[in-house]
């Protein structure tokens, strides 16, 4: 059984069908790639996944669980991260803190328990700062620590995004262009870090438009047109699939990293 299953999922918003009856399992410690033109409804699969948006049809499990009527914190908790194409996070805030936001669901801490102060909120503070700390150190961004993030190159909040996905503990990391905007040697650093995510044993959903990278780094291949699956696969069976390279790759495979 795949850590997790999608089946007959549909979602549409008014006229325009995002994802078609899409059926595909992700293996538990794989890298999943899923892959499409601009518009293939693969920004409004994730957002399926992780509880944003709330599917027409279909189901979504996780270690045999439905998401699909859980709200996204929900979601978090049963192990799911994610890090979104157009970055959000606390720009007015540091390094730090925006990646302690992420431990928060790993502490017990509950709001009222924080505002009363009670026995335990601190020492689940610092458990939140040394789990922080150790997701900033695995994606090389203990030089930032204390940095605001808005005095930070974008390659920087690209690996921000991911440290405060990792505070959470995941067993399932969705990652929405992580390469998206980045130069040649931020790419490469991309690479080995998804490769590092991957060898910690966290199942990683990757969505990219940097071919090279995908095909470098993908256990599997998904590949969806008009929110359809059109080809499913290892890396070299999708690269030389007829249907894939008429429809997505034709002539732009640039092997960046
Ligand atoms: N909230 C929304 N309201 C209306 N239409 C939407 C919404 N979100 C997505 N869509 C539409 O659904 C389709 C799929 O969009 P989506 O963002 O999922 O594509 P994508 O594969 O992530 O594209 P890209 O590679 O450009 O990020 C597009 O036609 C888009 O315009
Ligand atoms: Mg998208």
């Amino acid at each position: 059984m795949a850590l997790l299953e999608v089946h007959g999922l549909s979602k549409s918003f008014g006229g325009v069908t995002a994802i078609a009856d899409l059926d595909f399992g992700v293996p538990e410690g794989q890298v999943y790639s899923v892959i499409g033109p601009n518009g293939a409804g693969k920004t409004t699969l994730f957002n399926m996944l992780c509880g944003i948006y709330s599917p027409d049809e279909g189901s979504i499990r996780f270690l045999d669980r439905e998401i699909i009527g859980r709200l996204p914190h929900q979601v978090a908790e049963l192990g799911v991260s994610r890090t979104f194409q157009n970055l959000q996070m606390f720009f007015n805030m540091s390094v730090l803190d925006n990646v302690k936001v992420g431990c928060h669901l790993r502490t017990r801490g509950r709001i009222w328990s924080n505002a009363l102060r009670l026995p335990g909120t601190r020492r689940e503070e610092k458990q939140a700062e040394r789990w922080a700390r150790e997701a900033i150190l695995f994606c090389g961004l203990d030089d930032y620590l204390e940095s605001h993030a808005d005095a930070l190159p974008y390659g920087v909040l690209k690996r921000l995004e991911i440290a405060r996905a990792l505070a959470a503990s995941p067993r399932l990391l969705l990652m929405d262009e992580p390469a998206a905007g980045l130069n040649d040697t931020e790419t490469k650093q991309m690479r080995s870090l998804i490769r590092q995510i991957s060898g910690t044993g966290i199942t990683v959903l990757l969505v990219e438009h940097n071919m090279g990278l995908v095909m470098d780094v993908s256990d599997r291949i998904l590949v969806i047109d008009y929110g359809s699956r059109l080809a499913e696969g290892p890396p070299e069976a999708i690269q030389n699939d007829p249907r894939v390279i008429e429809a997505y790759l034709g002539g732009e495979i640039e092997y960046a990293v």
